[in-house]
């Protein structure tokens, strides 16, 4: 038996389809797969060097099996494959495709009528590649339409998307769930949650009443039960206050040194809270009424 294909073409044709059956299987994101997951390159070495020790092997019983012929026999065999024409078959797919071409001689047969210029046109047939190219793009658009816009199995782009944003939107919430600890001035936004406002309390409770009392009424520090804020009374600008600390001198440190980033997003949604205190000695208000700016 003679191979139709040489193993230099063998090897590498073997190669890259099972690549590309693991690319394809494997999800890795936007990353080729065996860049997201080395140990797929790995494999992927290893069965490049199986390949090759199967060629090896193959060649070397096929040499053995030679060497072991009588000498009317090895004659036989190297008739055989001098006679076997490679790529026999491939060659006979590709003129198949190709179609037929008129010989130059009989061009005249085929010759439209009109001339441009003296560009003459040929009225050959459609090479069968492309005509059946043709038929099988006809057939997959009408699959494709009755699938997609007729009965609507599948999914759309528009759908996919539409799927893909409301997942995003779920991985995000998910996300900032577990990384709360990550907020800063930019990301951090008002908890609301009972156990968050709890540990915000305990935190004002044990850092912050010295200067602002236990109502929020105000001492060394401001009355931050007030609409008045000197440093901005919404989320961010509080959470700024707390992390850097008030204007210098006048005694509001900057936390962000004993406080994690979490337990100041959430002593400062607690203080928040405090709009609804009526305490019991407040200070008189200092800065501007929050909420003409709030508007901003
Ligand atoms: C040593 C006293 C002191 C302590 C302790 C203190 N503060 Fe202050 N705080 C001040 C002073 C004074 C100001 C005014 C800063 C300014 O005028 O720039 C201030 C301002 C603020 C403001 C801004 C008020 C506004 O009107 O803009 C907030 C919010 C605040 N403090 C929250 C806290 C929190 C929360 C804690 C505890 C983690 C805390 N402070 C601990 C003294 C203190």
């Amino acid at each position: 038996m003679k191979n139709l294909i040489p193993s230099y073409v063998r090897v590498p044709a073997l190669f890259f389809i099972i690549s590309g059956l693991i690319e394809f299987f494997v999800d890795s994101g936007d990353k080729p797969a065996f860049i997201e997951y080395p140990i797929i390159m790995l494999f992927l070495v290893l069965v490049l060097f199986i390949l090759i020790a199967i060629e090896g092997i193959v060649g070397a019983i096929e040499n053995v099996l030679f060497q072991s012929l009588d000498d009317a026999g090895k004659a036989r065999y190297i008739a055989n494959t001098s006679k076997t024409p490679q790529f026999n078959k491939l060659k006979a797919l590709y003129a198949k495709l190709k179609g037929d071409e008129k010989p130059i001689e009989e061009e005249h047969e085929i010759i439209l009528d009109h001339n441009y210029d003296g560009i003459k046109e040929l009225d050959n047939n459609l090479p069968p590649w492309w005509l059946y190219s043709w038929y099988a793009s006809m057939v997959f658009a009408a699959v494709y339409l009755f699938n997609f816009h007729v009965i609507g199995t599948s999914d759309t782009q528009y759908d996919e998307l539409e799927k893909e944003y409301a997942q995003a939107k779920i991985d995000i919430a998910e996300y900032k769930k577990t990384a709360k600890n990550l907020v800063d001035v930019n990301t951090v936004e008002l908890l609301t949650e009972a156990s968050d406002l709890q540990i915000g309390k305990q935190i004002y409770t044990d850092n912050c009443v010295a200067c602002h009392m236990a109502d929020g009424g105000g001492g060394i520090g401001p009355n931050l039960t007030d609409k008045y804020w000197i440093l901005g009374g919404d989320i961010k600008s509080v959470f700024k206050t707390i992390s850097e600390g008030g204007r210098s001198g006048k005694g509001m440190i900057a936390w962000k040194k004993d406080l994690k980033p979490l337990e100041m997003a959430q002593v400062a949604s607690y203080v928040l809270t405090m709009q609804n205190i009526t305490p019991a000695n407040p200070k008189d208000p200092e800065g501007d009424l929050w909420e003409a700016n709030s508007a901003e």
